[in-house]
């Protein structure tokens, strides 16, 4: 459709950048990014009206996303010349052809398009030669000051070639080597830098990628203050334990980028864990949720390695000290099976063993509600985990004794 809308407006319109990479990597991916020789933003109007779509327009930059009601999103991006007015800044825009949006890219395997264009339709256009990058598994920049201009891409490259279990050519190496070494990374505002390595936390070989950052020397600028060697061990196995808990039942929840996080700062004093989460703007439950885990995770684990004389309702209680998001990591430093069978069951009980009887019933033997209510509903919580009632007329027995 949007072919026959930029046809429409006498626009040439392109497919571009990664969805073009995973298609010929036969990955999935929903992104789609769409570049035009016109003007973006009226073509991107124009593609929601004709779908009932939302636009987000940035004018500044000739972009626009289109946000479909079925929560599918375009971006379209208007053919241009970036130039960077310091490096490190970001781009200003100037209109131009598609030659040039996709050479001011990162990396060759991202710097091709598709052309959506009559009977050109479908070509392949790679002026870099990045098909034959993704055949060979190599990231390779398109000039040499990329990572001097977007020092990001030094993430990038790193999310990429361990993504994809590609390689950095040897030259583009070179010059990320060099551009860090420049410490180009410095100068990356916190904000930018996040919104990568955030990126990063959220792919599954993130510990891998977390890793070579710290091969290459930018572990320091993502997390300064951090030291790596002691949260390698973790790091490495954390997908692992992630998985497991997965197959579980028991998946990452929402944020799953904070289970990492969690994990790379547990060996970290408060003071510096404090301003990395004021660095990168963690709201307030997600900043308790850390330090809860720094402050607990020593705590909980040593309770639950406990062999006897611990009470079922004591352990569970003592996993309520940590976020769902310390999980991974308490599990990676499980080395016994035992206790990993535990903390399954522990985990299991806790969701599962909610008490049937509520505040309204104690309401209806004639209580007003206040304090003793939750005391009340904690102490059929514990009988129950501690297998001294085991339906909801002992439940009930139990409340009113
Ligand atoms: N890009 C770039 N330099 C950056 C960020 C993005 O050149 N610092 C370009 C790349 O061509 C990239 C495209 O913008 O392909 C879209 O960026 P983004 O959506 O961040 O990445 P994707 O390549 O789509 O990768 P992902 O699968 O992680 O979304």
């Amino acid at each position: 459709r949007a072919r026959e809308i930029a046809a429409r407006l006498g626009y040439r319109v392109f497919a571009a950048g990664g969805v073009v990479r995973d298609i010929l990597l036969k990955a999935g991916n929903l992104d789609i990014d769409l570049v035009v020789e016109g003007d973006g933003i009226a073509l991107a109007e124009a593609l929601a009206g004709a779908y009932g779509a939302q636009v987000r327009a940035h004018h500044k930059f000739g972009t626009a996303e289109v946000l479909f009601p079925d929560g599918f999103k375009v971006d379209v991006a208007t053919a241009r010349v970036e130039f960077y007015e310091y490096p490190a800044a970001l781009p200003r825009v100037e209109s131009s052809c598609v030659r040039h949006d996709l050479y001011r890219r990162d990396f060759t395997i991202n710097a091709m398009a598709v052309d959506l264009n009559g009977e050109h339709f479908g070509d392949l256009i790679d002026f870099f030669g990045g098909r034959q990058d993704l055949q060979q598994g190599l990231i390779r920049v398109l000039y040499n000051l990329s990572f001097i201009e977007d020092p990001i891409r030094l993430l990038r490259a790193v999310r990429f070639e361990q993504r994809y279990g590609f390689k950095i050519e040897p030259q583009t190496l070179k010059l990320a080597q060099e551009a860090v070494r420049r410490e180009v990374l410095a100068r990356v505002s916190p904000e930018r830098l996040w919104e990568e390595l955030k990126h990063i936390l959220m792919e599954e070989k993130a510990g891998r990628m977390l890793e070579r950052l710290h091969q290459l020397g930018m572990w320091p600028f993502a997390f300064p203050g951090v030291t790596y060697w002691e949260v390698q061990p973790v790091l490495h196995d954390l997908g692992e334990s992630m998985q497991l808990l997965e197959e579980w039942g028991f998946p990452p929840g929402n944020e799953p980028w904070l289970c990492y996080f969690i994990a790379a700062l547990h060996w970290t004093d408060p003071e510096t864990v404090r301003s990395l989460c004021e660095r990168y703007h963690l709201n307030k439950r997600q900043t308790g949720k850390v330090l809860a885990t720094l402050a607990n995770w020593r705590l909980v684990l040593s309770r639950l390695c406990l062999r006897d004389g611990a009470r079922t309702s004591e352990l569970v209680r003592t996993l309520l000290l940590l976020p769902p998001e310390a999980h991974p990591l308490i599990l990676t430093l499980m080395d016994e099976e035992w206790l990993k069978e535990r903390f399954r069951q522990l985990l299991v009980l806790l969701r599962e063993s909610k008490p049937t009887v509520d505040g309204t019933y104690i309401k209806s033997l004639g209580y007003r509600p206040g304090p003793i209510f939750r005391r009340a509903l904690d102490a059929v919580w514990q009988a129950r985990l501690d297998g001294l009632v085991k339906n909801s007329d002992e439940e009930k027995a139990f409340v009113q004794e």
